[in-house]
């Protein structure tokens, strides 16, 4: 084997093939590891692992860059709207303008919800996280649209993506409507799909909500933005859901799951949590850092820090720009901005982070944008599901057109008790659990 890692064990030699993908990342292929060695790997928390080989994002975590397909997320900023991207991102390509109006069409038809989910809104209670609500209605909808435990080939599965895409926004807002007492509010079929779910958000039955552009501009950003992300912690649940051959809607449900979490999708909340709570309590921003770099209670400076990202997650150079645009055109003046300024500023000057590699991530200004626009805080990790649908359809999609594709099933080092036996209920004398 001329490229191969050679493993020495137990006096014996092993030799594994060194795979290349296309931006030279090398691997090497442990795939018959256990079958020659009777050895598994270790990586807890999987940082050094590659769980698939993937031509749907790639992510230069050093360099900080970030492309769809192979585009750059700056070159698509500027240029393209979130459905476009969208059909790159699951289709592997551009859309033509057919193709384009042809899925405009479709998440336009597909807006609306069966009148019979409608009932299972009323069930929520009202401080329901709208994270749980979105999670199940979109596994209800599968119920409701038998056609997606069929869809294989690309006509199929590109009508499941539009229904999937276009009714998790109507949920949202349904959620979000349900949440404060108002009535739901219909799609409409005039509205494109940023629009369409601005309305549904803020229209009342007896007024219209009309976005600005600019407005419209900077979700249509956020959606691009928050598209696609490689192997994170949801979309590695998607695939991990999709691998047991679950249908599109189940498995992008388990990945509204593993969003919900403060270290991945919650963090645009946990952001603005700790925002507000250095306003309202006064401490300063050197105090702060101190608590952070002591990590007093496990304090974090939350939105800073990636797993992959040893640098400038490009995504929160674009939104601190779009962020600071859209706070100027929309004459507001928001004091959390600066406060994330200085807050950012002094981190990045310090060394604990300096070290550490520790910058702002995708959700460090994001809030920003969603307070500016209106979303409330308990919406934050809806708006980055929504976004995210593309890219675990897309992910969903990679898995069920592999004909190799097996289940995914990680092995484990057992590290519990040995022989033990079972002991009469009597005899447990056990001290209390707490
Ligand atoms: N504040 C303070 N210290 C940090 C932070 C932070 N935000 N992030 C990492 N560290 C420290 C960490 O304590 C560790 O220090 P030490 O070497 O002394 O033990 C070191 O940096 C390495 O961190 P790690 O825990 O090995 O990093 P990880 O790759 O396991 O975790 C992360 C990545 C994103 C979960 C983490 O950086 C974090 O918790 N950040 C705050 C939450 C956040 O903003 N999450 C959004 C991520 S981006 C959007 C998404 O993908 O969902």
């Amino acid at each position: 084997m001329s490229n191969a890692a050679r493993i020495e064990l137990d006096g014996k030699s092993y030799e594994f093939p060194v795979v290349e993908g296309t931006e030279h990342e090398k691997a090497i292929d442990i795939s018959k590891l256990r079958a020659q060695t009777g050895h598994i790997t270790l990586d807890d928390g999987y940082g050094n692992t590659g769980s698939c080989a993937s031509s749907i994002t790639y992510i230069d975590g050093d360099a900080g860059i970030l492309r769809y397909r192979g585009i750059p997320i700056e070159d698509l900023a500027g240029k393209c709207s979130f459905v476009e991207v969208a059909w790159l991102i699951i289709f592997g390509r551009l859309p033509t303008l057919a193709d384009r109006d042809r899925f405009t069409d479709l998440l336009t038809e597909s807006s609306r919800l069966d009148e019979n989910m409608k009932k299972h809104f009323d069930g929520f209670p009202t401080y329901a996280p709208p994270m749980a609500i979105l999670s199940a209605m979109i596994n209800t909808l599968s119920a409701h649209n038998e056609e997606v435990w069929e869809a294989h080939d690309d006509k199929s599965i590109e009508i499941a993506a539009a229904v999937l895409m276009s009714k998790v926004r109507t949920i949202a807002a349904a959620a979000y409507k349900s949440s404060i007492g108002e009535p739901l509010v219909y799609p409409r079929y005039d509205l494109k799909y940023v629009e369409n779910f601005l309305h549904m958000m803020f229209s009342v039955p007896y007024r219209n909500y009309e976005p600005s552009e600019t407005v419209t501009k900077a979700l249509n950003l956020f959606f691009l933005l928050h598209a696609d992300h490689e192997q994170n912690c949801s979309t590695s649940t998607v695939r991990m859901v999709a691998s047991s051959k679950a249908n599109m809607f189940a498995s992008c449900s388990a990945g509204v799951c593993a969003l919900w979490g403060p270290l991945h999708g919650g963090a645009n909340v946990a952001v603005i949590d700790m925002l507000q709570e250095i306003q309202e309590s006064g401490i300063s921003v050197k105090e702060y850092v101190r608590k952070v770099k002591d990590k007093e209670d496990g304090v974090k400076l939350m939105g800073f820090g990636h797993r992959v990202y040893r640098n400038f997650d490009p995504r929160s150079k674009i939104l601190k720009q779009a962020a600071e645009e859209l706070l100027t055109e929309m004459n507001i003046s928001d004091p959390m901005l600066d406060l994330s300024q200085e807050l950012a500023d002094a981190a990045l000057n310090d060394d604990y982070f300096i070290e550490r590699k520790l910058y702002p991530n995708v959700d460090y200004y994001s809030g920003v944008i969603l307070r500016a626009i209106g979303i409330p805080l308990n919406m934050f990790t809806v708006m980055f599901a929504i976004g995210r649908m593309p890219g675990w359809i897309a992910n969903w999609k990679e898995i069920h057109d592999d004909p190799q594709g097996r289940i995914y099933r990680p092995r484990q080092v057992y590290t519990g008790p040995v022989n033990q036996t079972w002991v009469p209920k009597e005899e447990r004398t056990y001290p209390p659990l707490y």
